[in-house]
C-alpha cells in the first residue's frame, strides 16, 4: 500500500506523499486547518493537544485519547481519528461538551478542548466510572488555573454512557478500518515511513534497513522531532505489525510482546502482582500509556524506566529479532552502559517473558516521582525475595535512577541472603553511587533508596502495605 488511509469524519482519507516525521498535532493546524486541538507544551505533558484514536476491536471500536504533539502522522493509519472540532453538531454541543459547560468546567481554551477529548474517550469506554476513574483519566490533562473540581464533576455526569453517532456507528466502522490492511510504504528507500502488516514483515523490513528509526509509541521518538528538532527520514512503524503486540499466559510466565502498549499490558500486569499494576497505572498519564509500549520503554535504555527495573527484579527474559535470526538474554545483561544496549541496528526488541512469583516469593515494587501522576521516576525499586519461612535464601533487587543503567544491587543481594527479614533490616544498599539532576541530588537517591529497601523487607514481613492509595 502506498498511501496512508485513515478513517475521519466519515469517509477514508488517503495520503499519498508527507514527510515521514510529519507530527499529527502539525498535520491538524497546519495541513487540516483543524485549530481546535491546541499546542502546550509540544512533549507529551500537558494534554492540550489531546485527540482520540479508534481502532477495530473485537467487532467494534476502542476509543483512546493520545497527544497528538508527540504521535507521527503515519501512527494513525488504520485507525479513526476524532478531534475536539468533530464533536458538535447542527449547532449542538456533544453531551461531554454539554457537561462542561453546564458544571462550569470550560475555562482556558487552551486546555479545554484537551479535558473535552479525554473525557469523551473515558465516556466511550462502557465501563462504570466513578472519581477515581475521571481523575485518572484526566491526570495528563494539567490545567494550570487548578480548577480541576469542575472537570471532575462534568466527568461524572457524562462519561457513564456515551450515546452519540460514534457509539452507533461502531460496527460499521469496525468494517472500514479492518478493511485497511497490508503492509504500508510511503516514499522511496531515501525517505519513508513504512508500517509492515505482520511481525515478520516488520521484521525483515528492520533488517534490510538497519539505520532506519523503528517507531513504537513515539512517546520518545516524537520528543526528537519536537524538542530536539532531529530530522527523522527513514521511520519503520511497528504498531501496525500483527502478532508484535501479543500477550501470551503460559501459566509460569507471562509472554509479552514488545509492542503492547502500557495500557493494553494493565490488566496482565496487575494480575502478575498488584505492584506492578500500580506501577503501569502510574506510568506517565493515560495518553502515553496509550501509546507508549513494553519494547519502546526496554529498547530506549534509559536509566530511568519504569519497567526494566520490575522486570529484572523478576527475572525476566527479553527476546531479539534480527530478520530471521533470533537471540535471547536475561533483561539486565542488554543494558550495557549509558545510552548503550546489547542491541545491533535493525533488531528487535521482540518479547519479553516474564516469570510469575512463586508461592514462596514476595515481590515489591515502587516509583518515587515528584508529582504522583504523570511524572518520570526520581527513583525506581523492584524487589522479589525467595523464602524459606523468615529466611531470605535467594534476592533480586533492580533500581532505576541510581545508576547509569537499570541496574541490580548484587552486593546487597548478597548480603540479604542467609538472613531472616529481621536481621536483613541492617543490611545497607552498597551497590551504587547515583549521581544528582533535577529530579533528584545524589543524597535523596541514596536516602530513598535504603529506605525503599526497609519497606520491602518489612511488608514482606508482614506490615501493611505502605502505598498511598488512589485518590
Ligand atoms: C509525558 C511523558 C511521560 C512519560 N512517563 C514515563 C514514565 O512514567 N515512566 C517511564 O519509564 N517512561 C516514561 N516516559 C517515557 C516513554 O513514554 C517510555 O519510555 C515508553 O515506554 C517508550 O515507548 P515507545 O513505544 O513510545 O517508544 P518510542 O518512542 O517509539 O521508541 C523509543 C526508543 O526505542 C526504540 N524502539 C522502540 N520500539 C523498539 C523495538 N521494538 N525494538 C527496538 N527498538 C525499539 C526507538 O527506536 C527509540 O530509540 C514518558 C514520556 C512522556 C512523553
Ligand atoms: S501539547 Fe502538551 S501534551 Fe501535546
Ligand atoms: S483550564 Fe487552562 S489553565 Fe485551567
Amino acid at each position: 500500500m502506498r498511501a496512508l488511509q485513515f478513517f475521519r469524519r466519515g469517509a477514508v482519507v488517503q495520503i499519498e506523499k508527507f514527510a515521514p516525521d510529519t507530527m499529527l498535532l502539525d498535520y491538524l493546524r497546519l495541513t487540516e486547518k483543524s485549530k481546535g486541538t491546541k499546542e502546550g507544551c509540544n512533549e507529551g505533558d500537558c494534554g492540550a493537544c489531546t485527540v482520540v484514536l479508534g481502532t477495530a476491536h473485537n467487532g467494534g471500536v476502542h476509543y483512546q485519547a493520545v497527544n497528538a504533539c508527540i504521535l507521527m502522522l503515519g501512527q494513525i493509519h488504520g485507525k479513526e481519528l476524532i478531534t475536539v472540532d468533530d464533536l458538535a453538531r447542527d449547532g449542538k454541543l456533544h453531551p461531554v461538551q454539554q457537561a462542561m459547560v453546564d458544571t462550569h468546567a470550560s475555562q482556558c481554551g487552551f486546555c479545554t478542548p484537551g479535558f473535552v477529548m479525554s473525557l469523551f474517550s473515558l465516556a466511550h469506554e462502557n465501563r462504570p466510572v466513578d472519581r477515581a476513574a475521571v481523575v485518572d483519566q484526566i491526570a495528563g490533562n494539567l490545567c494550570r488555573c487548578t480548577g480541576y473540581r469542575p472537570i471532575i464533576d462534568a466527568g461524572l455526569a457524562v462519561c457513564n454512557s456515551a450515546d452519540d453517532q460514534w457509539s452507533r456507528a461502531q460496527s460499521e466502522t469496525f468494517k472500514i478500518l479492518t478493511a485497511i490492511e497490508g503492509d504500508l510504504f510511503v516514499g522511496d528507500e531515501t525517505s519513508f515511513f513504512a508500517a509492515p502488516a505482520t511481525a515478520e514483515k516488520l521484521a525483515e523490513l528492520c533488517a534490510q534497513f538497519p539505520s532506519a528509526t523503528i517507531l513504537s509509541g513515539g512517546t520518545d521518538v516524537g520528543l526528537w522531532v519536537t524538542k530536539q528538532m532531529r530530522t527523522q527520514s527513514q521511520i519503520i512503524y511497528t504498531g501496525h505489525a500483527k502478532g508484535f503486540s501479543d500477550i501470551t499466559d503460559h501459566g509460569d510466565h507471562l509472554s509479552i510482546g514488545a509492542g503492547v502498549t502500557h495500557a493494553a499490558a494493565f490488566d496482565h500486569l496487575k494480575t502478575l502482582h498488584p505492584d506492578l499494576g500500580e506501577l503501569a497505572r502510574r506510568f506517565g498519564a493515560r495518553q502515553v500509556r496509550a501509546s507508549g509500549t513494553i519494547g519502546g520503554n526496554i529498547a530506549n535504555g534509559s536509566p530511568i524506566g519504569d519497567m526494566p527495573p520490575a522486570l529484572i527484579a523478576l527475572g525476566a527474559t527479553l527476546h531479539l529479532q534480527f530478520g530471521k535470526m533470533s537471540r535471547k538474554m536475561k533483561l539486565e545483561d542488554f543494558f550495557v552502559a549509558y545510552g548503550k544496549q546489547d542491541r545491533k541496528p535493525g533488531e528487535l526488541v521482540w518479547r519479553v517473558d516474564v516469570p510469575k512469583p512463586a508461592a514462596n516469593q514476595v515481590f515489591k515494587c515502587y516509583k518515587i516521582s515528584k508529582r504522583f501522576d504523570d511524572d518520570i521516576s526520581a527513583v525506581m525499586g523492584a524487589f522479589l525475595l525467595t523464602l524459606q519461612g523468615s529466611k531470605i535464601v535467594e534476592a533480586r533487587i533492580a533500581f532505576g535512577g541510581m545508576a547509569a543503567t537499570p541496574k541490580r544491587a548484587s552486593k546487597t543481594e548478597a548480603a540479604l541472603i542467609g538472613k531472616t527479614l529481621d536481621e536483613a533490616m541492617s543490611v545497607v544498599l552498597d551497590d551504587y553511587a547515583p549521581i544528582a539532576d533535577m529530579r533528584a541530588s545524589a543524597e535523596y537517591r541514596v536516602t530513598v533508596g535504603n529506605a525503599l529497601l526497609r519497606k520491602a523487607l518489612m511488608e514482606a514481613a508482614g506490615a501493611n502495605d505502605m502505598r498511598v492509595l488512589q485518590p
